[in-house]
């Protein structure tokens, strides 16, 4: 029997790259338990998800203990499921959200299947960095003042590039108006244990994609409430969109990293911040470009700025790959990385050997694309009419007026140029061609 596309997998396994992406556990703590022989499904003895009352529910209830949630639920189907629920949640049809720009497309969907309408809020571009910065308070205030309609301010802390918001200032602002702020944590479950944790900074209810940063199986992640008014209707709101079958070894995976991160949760985070701070300033010393020098961000997110030293992000991850070096993501200016707990020594030497070797170039690359501020462009059509229209691919030269049926989101600066149902403007239009975009799925009227 040929075995295509696990053959691939082993092939891959053994290159012996050192990983430093997704999953936290880097394919070594969770190899000593036997979790492929508990893949059961719903038994008497073993629980049941969405209607749990046996080992699932104390497992929710000891990681609530842990996060310090008003009540805690587990997910096999990734933050995806999470940040659904928390969109059921907080809103119904016809409803608004003031939502970050700066969104996974879960949020999006989310929002388009439940008939609910962001309201989209302006972050500060950093110019230095080029990428989003934080949230534009003074816009979060006037749309607050201005839309009596809203349910909820959504936000995504960290970014895919470490930048945090800061919860504490926005979630005392939009108590003032009654609104619950709820975040997107997919890759902070572990600021826990740095103190930096939402939840711990006034958020309602965050989605924690464990699997990201935490040795977890991907897929596992837990939504965490913590504002009372929502515990009550959030397994229903899990089980409107998650699958029946759920997976048990994911689930266990949770639960072991549950109870590893209640004996070594601080110390092994600060050891890794430690580390981290270690890498950053070597890569500095080198040249390379450190944006937490000047955004707020995740003290354990490593993002390389290899544009300053004449590389684009795609180059340098060739480069780190002479080094058995796979990172999480690249584009034209970063190389991101996640670390976790469970890179050794082995890892951390092949990283270091290549900032240290790999040569500087003359010339940096010029980040054009570089903004100073965030626009938002016009609204033809809701999220819904736009995501289910009928759509035609068109090359971008020949967009003007057209209303986009899909999310444009170019690295730097992660913020989406147009969204579904967003008209697509001379200016709009400019920045996907200076982005390299080519070709863009629009609605065919
Ligand atoms: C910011 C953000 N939110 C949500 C998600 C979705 O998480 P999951 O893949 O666990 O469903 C991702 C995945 O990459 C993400 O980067």
């Amino acid at each position: 029997m040929k075995k295509h596309f696990y053959n691939a997998l082993i092939e891959y396994k053994n290159l012996d790259r050192s990983s430093f992406h997704t999953p936290g556990h880097k394919g070594k703590f969770l190899s000593e338990f036997d979790l492929f022989s508990l893949d059961f499904t719903e038994l008497p003895f073993t629980d049941s998800l969405y209607e749990a009352s046996g080992v699932i529910k104390k497992s929710e209830e000891s990681v609530s203990k842990l996060y310090g949630s008003e009540a805690s639920f587990i997910s096999s189907g990734g933050n995806t499921l999470c940040i659904q629920a928390m969109i059921r949640l907080t809103a119904k049809s016809g409803d608004k959200i003031l939502c970050d720009r700066v969104v996974h497309r879960s949020v999006v969907s989310a929002m388009a299947l439940l008939g609910i309408e962001p309201i989209w809020l302006k972050r500060t571009i950093c110019e230095d960095a080029g990428l989003a910065g934080e949230i534009d308070l003074e816009d979060l205030k006037l749309k607050l003042s201005q839309h009596f309609d809203i349910k909820a301010v959504y936000l995504t802390s960290p970014s895919y590039h470490g930048v945090l918001q800061d919860v504490d200032q926005i979630s005392l602002i939009c108590k003032n108006y009654g609104i619950p702020v709820i975040v997107d944590n997919a890759h902070g479950s572990h600021l826990k244990f740095l103190g930096l944790h939402p939840l711990d900074l006034g958020a309602s209810m965050t989605a924690d994609s464990a699997h990201k940063t935490l040795p977890v199986l991907t897929g596992g992640a837990w939504l965490h409430v913590k504002d009372a008014k929502f515990k009550e209707h959030a397994k229903a709101a899990m089980s409107l969109f998650g699958s029946t079958s759920p997976s048990y070894p994911v689930m266990a995976s949770l639960d072991i990293c549950r109870q590893w991160l209640e004996e070594n949760g601080e110390r092994e985070f600060l050891l890794l911040k430690e580390q981290v701070t270690l890498v950053k300033e070597i890569a500095s010393a080198r040249g390379i470009f450190i944006p937490s020098e000047l955004l707020l961000s995740d003290p354990t997110r490593i993002v390389l700025g290899v544009h300053k030293i004449g590389y684009t992000g795609f180059e340098f991850r060739e480069k780190l790959y002479e080094f058995k070096i796979e990172p999480e993501f690249c584009d034209d200016s970063y190389v991101v990385l996640i670390p976790s707990p469970f890179n050794d020594d082995k890892d951390w030497l092949r990283l270091i050997t290549a900032l240290q070797s790999i040569e500087t170039r003359k010339g940096k690359i010029k980040s054009e694309n570089f903004e100073k501020s965030m626009s938002l462009p016009k609204i033809r059509a809701s999220l819904f009419s736009a995501l289910i229209a009928d759509s035609k691919k068109v090359n971008t030269k020949d967009s003007l007026g057209e209303t986009a049926s899909e999310i444009i989101c170019p690295c730097p600066p992660g913020v989406p140029v147009v969204m579904p149902g967003e008209e697509i403007g001379t200016y709009e239009k400019e920045r996907l061609i200076n982005y390299g975009i080519e070709e863009i799925n629009v609605i065919k009227y």
